[in-house]
């Protein structure tokens, strides 16, 4: 399967499928020096684990990370590496009755076109497991964000349409909510719509927001590297995620250009800012040194357990209901994974961006 690597310079193959002996990731391309244990990893995949609210499966998975190599005496030797999640409580006979038909929503269809057969067991690597090695790796980018003052958060934005709102929402309030939302009442709200499509046996989807803070003016290329499209493919490549959106998004379709263009002042440090954010961080493809705001739009569970119509692999129409253990909701896990893939991209073009001038290249050797 080609297409399972991320990244130029900080390079991520992601690997494993869901009932498979484990999943995992090999990041190539960490300078040296930074300090990392399995901890620091670890507390980024208990974000993305299920059975830590109602609102997830209830399959209970450890998720324990391994670091099998690239790390020496606590930090980042330069090294690839590699990063390994096993698979332990898996109940492949769960799924051994969609290996016959097409879930709608899902890929096994895609899948079979593709390949001719597919690794049926839990959806193989179009599982939400595959996630596992992007945030390991993301960890990883963040680690190394952080130390570049760089800081990458994301959060629930919505849930079946309920939204939070920004007067009463605060960024401590994100890991009191089991679904994430710095909205506490939002959240409340949330819950009782999932208490309700849980038990009409359905799924809601909802929306995402992550935000870059810290980030330097300058960041990305103009032309087919913008920071923008490659922040879109990041997070688009998350499965379940169909739309992406930077700063206002879709709204600039209908705002006119007095509104929607952000003013430059002149700051107090003697540097230049901006009034408003309407870009959301990003002009031609390059950060602008305001926030960078990005939005995912998740859609709901395809896996629900209601009676639906589809076909099978003889090309009969049946009625399934879909057995197995599956989440109500995809929002609340993936917004770790939004976080990570947010995080790998812009680690990623800020080392892309190093070589952009020479007044830097000769500032950086000059230091040697
Ligand atoms: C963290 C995460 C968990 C997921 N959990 C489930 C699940 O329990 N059941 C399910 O049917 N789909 C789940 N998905 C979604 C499927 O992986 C996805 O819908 C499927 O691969 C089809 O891809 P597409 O929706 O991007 O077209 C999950 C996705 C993510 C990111």
């Amino acid at each position: 399967m080609a297409g399972s690597t991320f990244g130029s310079i900080f390079k991520v193959t992601t690997w494993g499928e869901s009932h498979g002996k484990g999943v995992g990731v090999v990041v190539d391309g960490c300078p040296a020096g930074l300090a990392l244990d399995e901890q620091t990893i670890q507390k980024y995949l208990n974000r993305r684990k299920p059975g830590q609210t109602r609102y997830s499966t209830p399959r209970k998975e450890e998720d324990l990370v391994e670091i099998q190599s690239g790390i020496f005496e606590g930090k980042t030797t330069g090294t690839p590496i590699s990063l390994v999640v096993y698979n332990k409580t898996q109940r492949s006979k769960d799924y051994s009755e969609i290996a016959g038909y097409y879930r709608p929503g899902h890929a096994d269809y895609t899948f079979d076109e593709k390949y001719g057969f597919r690794d049926y067991r839990g959806g193989g690597r179009s599982s939400g497991r595959e996630t596992i090695g992007r945030v390991a790796a993301g960890a990883i980018a963040e680690e190394l964000l952080k130390s570049l003052g760089i800081h990458v958060q994301a959060y629930t934005r919505s849930i079946g349409g309920i939204d939070i709102d920004e007067t009463k929402a605060s960024m401590d309030n994100i890991m009191k909510s089991p679904l994430y939302m710095p909205d506490l009442d939002a959240s409340e709200k949330a819950e009782l719509l999932l208490e309700q499509k849980m038990k009409e046996q359905d799924s809601a989807g909802g929306v995402i927001e992550c935000v870059v803070r810290g980030m330097p003016a300058g960041i990305g290329e103009p032309v087919f590297e913008k920071l923008d499209a490659n922040l879109a493919k990041a997070v688009m490549s998350i499965g379940a995620v169909k739309g992406v959106e930077i700063g206002d998004g879709f709204a600039v379709a209908s705002a006119f250009g007095s509104d929607n263009n952000d003013s430059f002042v002149a700051a107090e440090n003697g540097s230049i800012a901006k009034k408003t954010n309407h870009a959301g961080g990003i002009l031609g493809g390059m950060s602008d040194g305001s926030d960078i705001i990005l939005r995912a739009a998740v859609k709901p569970t395809p896996s629900i357990a209601r009676k639906q119509q589809t076909v099978n692999r003889d090309g009969e129409d049946i009625e399934i209901s879909i057995k197995g253990r599956h989440d109500p909701v995809i929002v609340p896990r993936a917004v770790v994974v939004v976080e990570a893939m947010s995080a790998l991209c812009v680690l990623d073009m800020v080392l892309l961006g190093m070589t952009s001038r020479l007044d830097k290249i000769q500032e950086f050797w000059k230091r040697q």
